[in-house]
């Protein structure tokens, strides 16, 4: 027969008990107030519909597959990957200057969904003004509601290893040719000196 000590029962029963606390703890570990917030808009202007080399900030990289094409007769675009180097602005109005914003948004969306819109996105924002210099990135799910949050998932310069979360609202849009989001950005980690 076995023989545990009582000793060791209750060693390993407070062994397990602390690993749980520890896990709990780390579960729950809670944020509070954003050390940081920033409010941004976004412009994409789709070259495919314009044709416009100068008033345009994005393009679609993909031909249609023949899943898109078989799926999306309604237009959901299932699979096409979009290229963009989008400004951004604090204000709604398109800069005056497409190509030379303090902010701009750089990187890419694929459309995901076979029966309705729906987008993925990853890019990085990049700040170069006297105010602000460095970059946040950001990535995740862009389902056709209205409003939904990304992760901002690190920075660098003034951003220095930046966590937190970005709301996303569709503020206008222009058939297929244009939109605006508005970002509402709140960071939980800041680590600026
Ligand atoms: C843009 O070009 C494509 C072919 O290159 C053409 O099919 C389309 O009609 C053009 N769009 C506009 C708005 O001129
Ligand atoms: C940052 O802004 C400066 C001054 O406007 C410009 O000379 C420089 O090319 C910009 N850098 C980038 C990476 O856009
Ligand atoms: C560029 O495109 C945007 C969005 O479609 C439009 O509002 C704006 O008037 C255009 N600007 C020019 C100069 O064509």
């Amino acid at each position: 027969m076995a023989t545990w000590s009582k000793a060791s029962l209750t060693g390993a029963a407070v062994f397990l008990l602390s690993l749980s606390a520890a896990s709990v703890a780390h579960g729950r570990r809670s944020y509070g107030e954003p050390c940081k917030k920033m409010k941004l808009y976004f412009h994409d202007i789709i070259y495919d519909y314009s044709n416009s080399t100068s008033n345009s900030t994005s393009a679609a990289v993909t031909k249609p597959t023949a899943l898109s094409t078989t799926v999306s007769k309604s237009g959901y675009f299932f699979g096409r990957v979009v290229v963009f180097n989008d400004p951004m602005t604090e204000g709604k109005a398109l800069p005056p200057e497409l190509e030379e914003t303090a902010v701009r948004a750089q990187g890419l969306y694929f459309l995901d969904r076979k029966d309705d819109f729906g987008a993925w996105m990853a890019f990085s924002i990049v700040f170069n003004s006297t105010a602000q210099q460095g970059t946040l990135s950001l990535m995740g799910a862009d389902p056709n509601v209205e409003t939904k949050d990304i992760s901002v998932v690190g920075g660098t310069g003034d951003f220095f290893m930046a966590r937190g979360v970005a709301t996303l609202r569709g503020d206008a849009v222009e058939g297929l040719k244009y939109f605006r989001l508005q970002m509402d950005i709140s960071l939980y980690e800041c680590y600026d000196a």
